[in-house]
């Protein structure tokens, strides 16, 4: 959707900084994503009040396997009590559940467990959440395009959008990163094309509603042009004035 004066329809959402939030308070790393977990929720309880239809959240990238072996079997660990404790609430809250990424690699027990919880949130409509488990910018697109080839199909851009994991959803309007640090790290790499990114120096455990709303009063000062002019946009503008 066009800025300003909007909601963003779907909020993007790289959640760094927990393990440095943990180092400062001389905790192991863990402690850092299970206080990430909290602020997880706390967001998606903010983009249910504020009626935000999208949240997409990176929880594990492709490289995430190269971090010590404790770390990754605490986040897998973290994922397993996760959906146990919080789909029940997310199913009456009206959360549709996606978790996108690639499921080979994860042990079966956690891909019956992303199963379930998808099928059992599958008619909810207020929110979709995705959840990008396992999950890299680049494997997207090279699944989608393996995928067409198979098929014998022309690898077009509609033809390869319609092939990616995040094909249900519009492309992200707003990108947020948190941590401090100004790179996408892989994050959807081809749904990015046109969204405005925001970047705070609040570390993920301490990202509040407050500095959501900080992200979605930018967004909203943000002129998104789509490759045009200003002045292309200026009729446009006038008609949302009389609407
Ligand atoms: C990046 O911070 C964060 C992650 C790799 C994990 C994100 C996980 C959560 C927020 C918890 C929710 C988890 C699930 C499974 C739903 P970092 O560790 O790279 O932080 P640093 O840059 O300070 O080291």
């Amino acid at each position: 959707m066009t800025a300003p004066g909007g909601l963003p329809q779907h909020i993007a959402i790289v959640m760094d900084g927990n393990g440095r939030w943990a180092t400062k308070r001389f905790l192991p790393r863990l402690a850092g994503h299970r206080q990430g977990m909290e602020s997880l929720r706390r967001c998606i309880r903010a983009c249910l009040d504020r009626g935000v239809p999208v949240l997409t959240v990176f929880a594990f990238s492709s490289e995430n396997w190269n971090r010590p072996a404790d770390e990754v079997s605490g986040l897998m660990e973290l994922l397993a009590t996760a959906l146990a404790k919080e789909v029940p609430q997310l199913l009456k809250d009206g959360v549709r559940l996606h978790f996108v990424g690639e499921r080979a690699g994860l042990s079966d027990n956690v891909r019956a467990g992303l199963d379930q919880a998808e099928q059992a949130t599958a008619s909810n409509s207020r929110l979709v959440l995705n959840v990008c488990f396992n999950y890299g910018g680049r494997w997207d697109i090279a699944q989608a395009a393996a995928r067409l080839a198979a098929q014998g199909q022309p690898i077009t851009e509609l033809a390869l959008h319609q092939a990616m994991a995040m094909s249900h959803v519009p492309d992200p309007d707003l990108i947020i990163r948190t941590g401090g640090e100004l790179r996408l790290s892989n994050f959807l790499l081809w749904q990015a094309a046109y969204a405005e990114l925001f970047f705070s120096d609040k570390l993920w455990p301490d990202f509040d509603e407050a500095e959501l709303d900080r992200a979605i009063a930018e967004f909203n000062r943000r002129e998104r042009r789509y490759g045009q002019t200003s002045e292309q946009l200026l009729p446009a503008a006038d008609e949302r004035k009389l609407a």
